[in-house]
């Protein structure tokens, strides 16, 4: 008989966001400009722009995006409403060090955190934290090219001392850094690495320098192990994770040469970030990859030791989609999260062409958990798609019940395959600005937010029906889908 296992008590039902895609109050209380803050609106078929510094006129959908700094006690109270056991959410470096002559941290940014913490506590709801997520203060960027300087790293060093003492009673679960792995594709130089070369216009086709951005991956890689040791120095209990957006890879037939792309591509873009974090030195194959591609690192010896020594404590990673891998070139492509490839014909995709694939989740939860055998927390996944406002008011999202229905049923397979999966938080708990596109209208959450792409709406709250189904599905522990 087929008897599928239960979730594990004190499982982290969940949702997440970032601060740059909720906070807003991008110059209140002291913050610094974030790289998020000079990126433009945009759209499916219009790609946000970089602009260097705020230009006059242009509209930066960050700025005030949906306002979580001036709301955030109403929406933590509809998360508890809710019944979240964890929230994800990040933190804005340029609110604690705002520019390049603060080397005092700005209490007013620190507080805001502490009110965050203190809601969060009031309703038992566990905080994730994710220490950098799309933010990089914009003053790198023009003073040393993002993370290709090890300036930065020192500095994201002090930013993390500064965290852990503070929030050392308040946060136990941390992550180093959302995605690293966003630097083994070019998309990331600007989001994930702050590195912006001559010639960059679109967020979507940047000017790329492969070795400058495997550096900067690199000072990310020492930075998260330094991290990690420093934090538990500072309090033991504190658990940190890995953060990767996982593309799961297909070959897209059985033809060895598929197969072996396919192989290749989910070591390199999958599997290299976490090898590295989890084992605690570059593997094997990275070195023909790097040879082959021409890069050349710094790695000092002490850099060795503390990639060693600072290994995370559990695995979590991003889920949207799965792609295929072709040695065809003729072979028809499908867009993505940081990377697309050849579509699968078994799929559907959302309206942003973003693949469909429930089974996916399982079968890359038993790929992670076979590789690591660490705790796993599912840390981002969700359904982007366009919600109608009903005349009452009201937002019928069942493709959404559906989309999360499915991936939840899926995690259960995978619990009962006998991976260790301890959380799930799912994205855009609340509407957030889309970051590839800039966007309101690609919407992920349970709960609506009343803004739209250029900046109009009263950021009124509503509960969608996806709000009422999620809440069931925590109150009994994922027994009622
Ligand atoms: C992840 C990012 O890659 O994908 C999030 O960590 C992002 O910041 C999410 O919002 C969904 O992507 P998008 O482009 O639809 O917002």
């Amino acid at each position: 008989m087929r008897t599928l296992k239960n979730f594990p008590e004190g499982f982290y039902w969940g949702g997440a966001t970032a601060a740059n895609q909720i906070e807003g109050a991008w110059d209140v209380d002291g913050k610094g400009i974030s790289i998020a803050d000079v990126m433009t609106e945009g759209s499916f078929g219009e790609p946000r722009r970089i602009t260097r510094g705020i230009v006059e006129g242009e509209y930066y959908p960050a700025h005030e995006a949906i306002d979580f700094y001036h709301h955030y006690k109403e929406d933590i109270a509809l998360f508890a409403e809710m019944g979240l056991k964890m929230y994800r959410l990040s933190i804005a470096w340029s609110r604690i060090f705002p520019d390049s002559n603060s080397d005092t941290p700005n209490e007013k940014g620190l507080e805001f955190y502490d009110k965050v913490f203190k809601e969060l506590k009031k309703y038992n709801i566990e905080p994730l934290v994710t220490i950098y997520h799309n933010d990089l203060p914009y003053h790198f960027v023009e003073e040393c090219n993002g993370w290709s300087s090890r300036k930065v790293l020192d500095q994201y060093l002090e930013l993390c001392k500064v965290l852990f003492t503070r929030y050392k009673n308040d946060v136990k679960y941390w992550i180093t850094f959302n995605e690293i792995n966003d630097l083994t594709v070019p998309l990331g130089n600007w989001n994930h690495g702050g590195i912006l070369h001559e010639g960059t216009k679109y967020f979507v086709d940047q000017v790329d320098d492969p070795n400058m951005r495997y550096q900067a991956l690199h000072n990310q890689m020492v930075a998260s192990a330094e991290a990690v040791v420093i934090g538990k120095k500072i309090n033991p209990e504190f658990q940190f994770g890995s953060m990767i957006c996982h593309i799961t890879v297909y070959p897209h037939t059985c033809h060895p040469d598929d197969v072996l792309l396919a192989q290749r591509e989910d070591l390199i873009r999958n599997c290299f970030c976490g090898d590295v974090m989890h084992r605690g030195e570059y593997p094997y194959y990275a070195l023909r990859y790097f040879e082959e591609n021409d890069i050349q690192i710094e790695m000092t010896e002490a850099d060795k030791a503390i990639l060693k020594e600072g290994i995370c404590d559990f695995y979590t990673f991003s889920y949207y989609m799965t792609i295929c891998k072709s040695a065809d070139p003729n072979t028809a492509q499908t867009s993505g999260n940081i990377m697309g490839g050849a579509k699968n014909p078994y799929l559907e995709v959302n309206e942003w062409d973003w693949q469909i694939d429930p089974k996916g989740l399982r079968y890359t939860l038993n790929h992670v958990y076979d590789r690591y055998r660490l705790p796993v927390m599912i840390t981002e996944n969700g359904l982007g798609a366009r919600d109608v406002v009903e005349a009452d008011g009201q937002i019928h999202d069942d493709y959404r019940i559906e989309y999360t229905r499915q991936h939840i049923q899926q995690m259960q397979e995978a619990i009962t395959d006998g991976v260790e999966l301890v959380g799930y938080t799912s994205w855009g708990i609340i509407d957030v600005v889309s970051c590839s596109t800039g966007e309101m209208d690609k919407r992920y959450g349970f709960i609506h937010v009343d803004k739209d792409n250029h900046g109009n709406g009263t950021l009124k709250r509503t509960k969608k029906d996806s709000f009422h189904w999620y809440k069931k599905v925590i109150e009994t522990n994922g027994q009622e889908l």
